[in-house]
C-alpha cells in the first residue's frame, strides 16, 4: 500500500497546530525547548559551540537567528559581546514569542519577528554576516528554508546551525515522553477516568448519595484502575517523571472537587491540552531530527550554493550525542 500525500489543507492545519503548541509553550516563558535538560540557558558542548562561533565575529556584525523561540542565542550573543555596539541581530520564529528577559529600550542591538516562517524571509538579500539556528532550521520545509537563508546571507557570510540527530539522547527522551503523552491522553488513561468520576465526586459533595448509581461505581472503578495501571507503569519506567507529575497533580485535582465539579473540569481540560500540546513538539522533534544522509545532503547544497568548506559534526557531552553542528568555513 502506498502513503497517501497530505492534502494542502491538512497540511495547512498541522502547520496552524504546530504553531499554535509553540506559541503555548512561549507564551508560558520558557527560555528555550529543553529546559528539561539546561535550566537557565544552554551549558555544556553547545554553549561552548556557539561561543567559539560568535569569537569569530566582527564588531558591528548582522546575524539573524533563524526559529529562535523566546531568543536563548540572542541571549548569549548579547552576553558574550556587551562592547560590541554596533552588533544587530534579528530574531525570527513562525510562532507568538514572550521572552520575558527581553526589553526593546534594553536592548535595541536584538529584534524579534514573531509569526515569520524561514522559508520566506522579509529581509533585503545580502543581508547577513551570520545566520544561526539552534535546534530550529530542520524544523523547517528544508529546500526553501535553504534558498532563503543562502539569498539573505552576506557574500562572505557564515553559516552556523545546531540541529537535532536522529540518534541524539534528546530524541530518545522525546520517543519515551510520547509513549508517556499517550498513556495519560488514551480513552482509558487517567485524565479521562478523571474526568467522568468528578462529576459524582461534586455530588457527594453537595450532600448526594453517587454510591446508589451504578454509574458512579463504575466511574469510581475506572478510575481507581487507572490510578493503579499507572502505577504500575511508574514502577517499571526508567524516566517517570511526567507520569509521576501528572498522577500527583491530578489526585490533587479530584480530592480537591467542591460541589460544583466545573473548576476541576477545566483544570482537567488544561492538562489535557498542555499534554496535546507537548506530544505534538514531541513528535515533532522526533520527525525532524537528522539522520547522517540528511545533514551531509544539507551541506552539500551549501556548498554547491556557494563554495567553500562546510563541516559537519556530532556534537556530544558525558550524557550522549546532543545534535549535530553544522558551520560554514
Ligand atoms: C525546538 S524550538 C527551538 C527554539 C530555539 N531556537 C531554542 O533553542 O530553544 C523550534 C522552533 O522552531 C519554530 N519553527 C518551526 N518551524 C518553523 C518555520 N518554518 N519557520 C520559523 N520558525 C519555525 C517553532 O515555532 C519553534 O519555536
Amino acid at each position: 500500500m502506498t502513503e497517501s500525500r497530505p492534502s494542502a489543507s491538512t497540511a495547512q492545519s498541522d502547520a496552524a497546530a504546530r504553531r499554535a503548541a509553540w506559541s503555548a509553550y512561549w507564551q508560558a516563558g520558557a527560555l528555550h525547548s529543553c529546559v528539561g535538560s539546561w535550566s537557565g540557558n544552554y551549558g555544556g558542548a553547545i554553549a561552548a559551540f556557539w561561543s567559539r562561533s560568535f569569537a569569530a565575529l566582527a564588531n558591528g556584525a548582522r546575524v539573524l537567528d533563524l526559529a529562535t523561540g523566546n531568543g536563548p542565542l540572542p541571549q548569549l550573543l548579547l552576553q558574550q559581546r556587551p562592547d560590541d555596539a554596533a552588533l544587530r541581530i534579528d530574531a525570527v520564529d513562525a510562532a507568538a514569542l514572550a521572552p520575558a528577559w527581553y526589553r526593546a529600550d534594553a536592548q535595541p542591538r536584538l529584534r524579534f519577528h514573531q509569526g515569520v516562517a524561514m522559508e520566506a524571509l522579509p529581509f533585503a538579500d545580502g543581508s547577513f554576516d551570520l545566520v544561526t539556528s539552534q535546534y530550529g532550521f530542520e524544523y523547517a520545509d528544508r529546500a526553501p528554508a535553504l534558498a532563503e537563508l543562502l539569498r539573505v546571507l552576506a557574500p562572505r557570510g557564515g553559516v552556523a546551525l545546531v540541529m537535532h540527530h536522529a540518534g541524539s539522547v534528546l530524541v530518545e527522551v522525546a520517543r519515551s515522553e510520547l509513549r508517556h503523552q499517550a498513556r495519560l491522553l488514551a480513552d482509558d488513561g487517567l485524565l479521562a477516568a478523571a474526568a467522568a468520576v468528578v462529576p459524582w465526586f461534586a455530588l457527594a459533595r453537595a450532600g448526594g448519595n453517587p454510591g446508589a448509581d451504578p454509574a458512579a461505581r463504575r466511574a469510581r472503578a475506572a478510575y481507581n484502575a487507572a490510578q493503579q495501571a499507572l502505577s504500575t507503569a511508574i514502577a517499571g519506567e526508567h524516566a517517570p517523571d511526567l507520569l509521576v507529575d501528572v498522577r500527583d497533580a491530578v489526585h490533587r485535582l479530584v480530592a480537591a472537587t467542591g460541589a460544583d465539579p466545573a473548576p476541576t473540569l477545566a483544570a482537567l481540560a488544561d492538562w489535557r491540552a498542555g499534554l496535546g500540546n507537548a506530544a505534538l513538539r514531541s513528535r515533532e522533534l522526533v520527525a525532524c531530527a537528522l539522520h547522517p544522509g540528511d545533514v551531509a545532503d544539507l551541506r552539500d547544497a551549501i556548498v554547491t550554493a556557494r563554495g567553500g568548506g562546510v563541516t559537519v559534526a556530532e556534537l556530544g557531552q558525558e550524557e550522549g550525542v546532543l545534535g549535530w553542528s553544522l558551520e560554514s568555513a
